[in-house]
Formats: C-alpha cells, structure tokens, sequence
C-alpha cells in the first residue's frame, strides 16, 4: 500500500463517524482532501452534512463536490472534525500546520466537541519535533517576534533555526494574511510549556501545537487502518 493509499484508508475510517446531520469540520492537507472525495461520495449518495472549512483551499474543493458548506460564524459549534497532522504523539498531541492552515484549524477544531485526525503511520512519533513547528506571526514587527520565540525556546533549552516559509519569490502568507515561521526545535520534550510561552508572544498569532484537541487518531499502515486513544501521558 503507498502513501496516498493509507491516506485513502484512514479517510475512508473516519468517514464512519459522520453521520447525518453532523456539523462538520473539514480539514485542510493531503489526507484531508482524500477525506473530502470519499465524503463528496456519501452527500451524493444521500449522507446530509454541513461542513465549515478550515482554508479557503478546503472550501474550494468542497464547493468543487458539492459538499454543502457553511461559515463558522454560520455554524458556531460543531459536533466534530476531522483533520490530518504532520505529527502525533501517544497523548494525541499534535504538530500541525504544514499546509499553512494551522490558524483556522486550530479554530475550527476548538469549535468541535470531538476532533478526530487521520494520518498515515509515518506522522507518529514517541516526541514531537522532528517536523519543524509552524508559528504563525504577524508581519508587523516580524524581526522583534522571530527574537522573542529565540528567547522563549532557549528558555526551555531548545534552539534551531527559525525559518520564514517561501511560496516561490514571496514570503507565504496564510488565510489570515499572516507569515509563518518553521522552527526546526527538533524533540519538544514539554510541547505544553513551549505552548504557553509561545502565546505569551504577542506578534505569534498561533502555533501548530496542538495540546488536548484531539479525541482520536485513526492510523493507517500496510495492513489498514487502527485507531489510537489518548495514553494522556
Ligand atoms: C495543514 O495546515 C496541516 O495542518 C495539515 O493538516 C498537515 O500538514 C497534514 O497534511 P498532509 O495530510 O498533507 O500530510
């Protein structure tokens, strides 16, 4: 089974947990979009939703199938989501937002009462880390902020190169109009501190630690798709 085969898989096991009238969040990346063909399947076939988007890709390519959508602001609280990761660990914390859509995702999913992410076997780790954590920052003062998330992680004992993202010739700016940041930290032995001190940034908008969001990870390997429950270490 390759890559885009154990997406499929893992998309098509959440799919199991959408039910008619679920209010929806739908989540941004590659598995996700294997999640949004196999759901655009089911509402053509009768399954009633209402999704909210977490990017403006996602909504494009939920309109596209004819998933029926609706604004956040529309649909404020939501029964789940559903979402990929580029990293997750035994507590189901997560690394997100290496599709730049960390913001409304995070968003989106503190909307949900459940969020389930779906991932291939590859995104779990024993620490997370080794995907360099995106940190969405606002352009003002975008020097001062990258000095202060320096302070901040050698004060955890942590230290790597601070990366602004590049899309071609220009910086990448996110949904929100905000750049991003790739720290390459390597292992984050307590991704709750480094959260709480990144928050205390004021020019950070958000980060892509995830921390008691998610409810379940579906898995997929070679031999198919398993669920992972918090071991809330
Ligand atoms: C988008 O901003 C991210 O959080 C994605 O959910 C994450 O990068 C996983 O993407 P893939 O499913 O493409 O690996």
């Amino acid at each position: 089974m390759d890559a885009r085969q154990m997406k499929i898989e893992a998309a098509r096991a959440a799919l199991t947990y959408v039910g008619s009238g679920t209010r929806l969040g739908i989540g941004t990346g590659s598995t996700a979009e294997e999640f949004v063909r196999l759901l655009a399947e089911k509402v053509a076939a009768g399954l009633a939703i209402e999704g909210v988007a977490t990017s403006e890709r996602t909504a494009r390519l939920c309109v596209e199938l004819g998933v029926p959508m609706k604004s956040l602001d529309e649909l404020p609280e939501l029964d789940l989501t559903i979402d990929g990761a580029d990293e997750v660990d035994g507590a189901l914390r997560l690394i997100k937002g290496g599709g730049g859509a960390l913001l409304r995702e995070k968003i989106v999913a503190a909307s949900s009462a459940r969020m389930i992410v779906i991932a291939d076997e590859s995104k779990v780790v024993e620490t997370l880390g080794a995907f360099a954590l995106p940190i969405e920052v606002n352009p003002f003062g975008l020097v001062s902020t990258r000095i202060l998330i320096e302070k901040a992680a050698s004060r955890l004992g942590l230290s790597g190169a601070l990366n602004l993202r590049r899309s071609g010739d220009r910086n990448f700016m996110t949904d929100g109009g905000h750049f991003i940041i790739d720290a390459s930290f390597g292992r984050i032995p307590d991704a709750e501190a480094l959260s709480i001190e990144l928050h205390s940034i004021p020019g950070v908008v958000e980060h892509g630690l995830f921390i008691n969001m998610a409810t379940l990870a579906i898995i997929a390997g070679p031999a198919g798709a398993h669920t992972l429950q918090a071991n809330n270490t």
